[in-house]
């Protein structure tokens, strides 16, 4: 159905020095689920762009990377020939300036680390989506998780975000349920809790039903 399907999953994990790094706690679950049900429907090639992760999905394309940067090259080269691009990553928004060839010693009491912006590999591919794609992308908000979304769709020119709303009540990260709701420049939907793998489920029917209205002349 799909010619290529681009999916970036998992951290990036960010060197400090050789043993330290900075990342965060994604465990990659949501991107495993979402190609493997890709594979298990029959959709197409799936080439899976992943930080370090347990959860490798099998049958796939598998691009193993580290940093933000290197995610980001990987996802540029293949792109462009992509029908859908899922971007289900926590990619770490900022690295450190300096990378310090050898451990560093403990020094002071307080020490600080400057932090550089990684470049936003979703917003990137917004800017540049061929016609006819259909670009996926997540989001966790904890404050006024609807206009934050819509802005997102908007300025990142999305045609699906996946919303977490991050809760005492909906923790997310690592867990297995999930609750979620998908939102389209023209509305959204609340799922119900639900296993990732479901939701994974319900992200692939939004996505062919956003490619059956594109072949049929929709923008
Ligand atoms: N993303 C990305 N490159 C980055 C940061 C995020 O491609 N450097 C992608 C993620 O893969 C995900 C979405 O952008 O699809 C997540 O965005 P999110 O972290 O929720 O929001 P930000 O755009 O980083 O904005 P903020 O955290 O300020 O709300």
């Amino acid at each position: 159905m799909f010619s290529l399907i681009l999916i970036t999953s998992g951290p990036t994990i960010e060197p400090i020095d050789p043993v330290r790094f900075l990342s965060n706690r994604s465990s990659g679950l949501t991107g495993y689920h979402l190609a493997m049900e890709a594979r298990a429907r029959g959709l197409g090639p799936v080439t899976f762009v992943t930080g370090p992760t347990t959860w490798l999905p099998t049958g796939v394309e598998i691009v193993r990377v580290e940093t933000a940067l290197e995610m980001r090259a990987a996802v540029n080269e293949r792109r462009a020939r992509a029908d859908v691009v899922i971007m289900a990553a926590a990619v770490s928004d900022y690295r450190s300036v300096k990378y310090y060839p050898e451990k560093m010693k403990k020094s002071g009491e307080r020490i600080t680390l400057e932090l550089a912006k990684n470049p936003d590999i979703l917003l990137e591919a917004g800017r540049h989506k061929p016609r006819g794609q259909v670009l996926v992308g997540f989001a966790a908000e904890t404050e006024d998780i609807f206009v934050n979304a819509q802005k997102k769709v908007r300025d990142k020119n999305l045609d699906l975000l996946v919303l977490n709303e991050i809760s005492a009540a909906n923790p997310a990260f690592g867990r297995e349920a999930n609750q979620v709701f998908l939102v389209r420049p023209d509305g959204m939907r609340r799922l119900e809790r639900m296993s990732k793998t479901l939701i994974a489920a319900h992200i692939w029917d939004e996505i062919i039903a956003l490619a059956g209205r594109r072949a049929e002349g929709a923008p």
